[in-house]
């Protein structure tokens, strides 16, 4: 039973876009388990550019089901968007697109609460995307959480709307000074959401396990990355869902015995969007250099991407959270040129070498980095395909990064195209 997953391996923006739609040759589903809108994708292929937040980047193959799991979170507008945007450039979504009727609904007052919340927090704001994520996720655990199924049942939706809004109304206009929401105007959205989206909800869960049952190649897609997963990240500057292994499971129905492949994607450098501890982060024109080449700025929010050196201990981490069975590596070409190139392979704490990540926020915010140097190449890697083309170099500090990891570097990415692609071993 051939589940793969794909999953960032850092704070997110690793290229898994590019990744999955690469590997979507290959799948028969594509699958998201974790996550909202506050995800972006950027994704180039023949038939253009796609920046996609929601649907999974596997749309683009024909043969391909794209779900959407339960343990994500849905804002009907956006989705609403990107089905309009995909039909309106010929990519068929009739059959092909089902997103799961237990997948918790962003509603426009968690959309205005997270908002609230960032500018109440002043300089300790997390610096989230504001799309409504931490807010839909309390939700969905304090019990008073919308699902697609609820849009399913409009006469049964309305009373407990009134009675979910009005709790939320109380906290925007008495907890933040906010102006509260109408029920009609909620009431409508619901509706014209459920006339729109109701041929894209169903049984995500069973169809799943039906393809896995035929032997099918199921992706699952992660969104963000492990150092961003609520219990394993860098709390509370992390996002509100499981973007790890686990997560994949919670978020789809499926146990981990039908998981058998985990690919990890890492950047050959880091880069994190928000607040919150990043030991190897360049505020100089190092940093500067690399933002304005690979072009760091957020798929979803525009802002700049805080950049850099690859950080093996909290890669070690994420490899020891994850278990992948196989590393992607993208953006090697983004440091051609670079001289030196430094990795950090242990931390410095109140004067003490640790080579672990510290739980605590505060420790973690007072460690500095320890870093190895490596020389860099000149000859560039830019959409190379054959890996005995790579410069020297560069395949040098891949396998340095790789004994560093812990997993075996398969698959090299050269450039944001679908074939500037190195495959060293097939991973699926
Ligand atoms: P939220 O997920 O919008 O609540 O944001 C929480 C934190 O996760 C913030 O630091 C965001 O910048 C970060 N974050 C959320 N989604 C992504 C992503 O797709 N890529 C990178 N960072 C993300």
């Amino acid at each position: 039973m051939p589940a793969h997953a794909v999953l960032g391996a850092q704070w997110g923006d690793e290229g898994k876009g590019k990744v999955v739609d690469f590997l979507s040759g290959h799948a028969d589903v594509v699958a998201r388990f974790s996550g909202g809108n506050n995800a972006g994708h950027t994704v180039m292929n023949e038939q253009g550019k796609f920046a996609l937040h929601l649907i999974p980047s596997g749309i683009f193959w024909p043969q391909t089901v794209s779900v959407i799991g339960n343990g994500a979170v849905v804002d009907p507008d956006t989705l609403l968007r990107e089905v309009t945007d995909l039909e309106r450039r010929g990519v068929e979504l009739k059959g092909r697109l089902l997103i799961s009727e237990r997948a918790h609904i962003i509603m426009p007052y968690h959309i205005m609460l997270d908002r609230l919340q960032e500018s109440a927090k002043g300089s300790r704001a997390i610096g989230t995307t504001g799309r409504g994520i931490g807010p839909a996720y309390s939700d969905k655990a304090s019990r008073s959480g919308l699902r697609a199924a609820d849009l399913l049942d409009l006469r049964a939706l309305k009373p407990r709307l009134k009675v979910i809004l009005e709790h939320n109304n109380t906290i925007i206009t008495r907890v933040y000074g906010g102006e509260p929401l109408s029920l009609d105007e909620v009431y409508s959205k619901c509706v014209t959401w459920a006339n729109r989206l109701a041929p894209f909800f169903g049984r995500v869960e069973r169809l799943i396990h039906e393809r896995l049952a035929k032997g099918q190649v199921v992706l699952l897609e992660g969104a963000q990355g492990a150092l961003l997963d609520l219990d394993h990240g860098t709390y509370p500057f992390v996002t509100s869902s499981n973007p790890t292994i686990g997560g994949a499971c919670v978020g789809l129905g499926i146990h981990p015995k039908q998981i058998t492949g985990v690919i990890g994607v890492f950047k050959a450098y880091c880069t994190r969007v928000g607040s919150g501890p990043f030991p190897t982060e360049l505020k100089n024109e190092v940093g500067e250099r690399i933002r304005h080449l690979a072009q760091e700025f957020g798929a979803t929010t525009g802002r700049p991407r805080r950049v850099g050196w690859f950080d093996a201990v909290a890669a070690r981490y994420s490899t020891q959270v994850n278990g992948y069975t196989s590393v992607v590596l993208t953006r090697l070409d983004v440091l051609d040129g670079f001289h030196p190139i430094k990795i950090c392979t242990a931390y410095e704490l109140d004067g003490e070498r640790v080579t672990d990540l510290p739980g605590g926020t505060a420790e973690f915010e007072r460690c500095r980095p320890v870093y190895e140097e490596h020389p860099g190449w000149d000859k560039p890697t830019a959409s190379v395909t054959n890996h005995k083309d790579l410069p020297e170099g560069a395949r040098s500090y891949v396998e340095r990064l790789q004994e560093l990891i812990g997993a075996p570097i398969d698959i090299i990415s050269t450039g944001p195209k679908r074939h500037e692609t190195i495959t060293v071993r097939p991973v699926i």
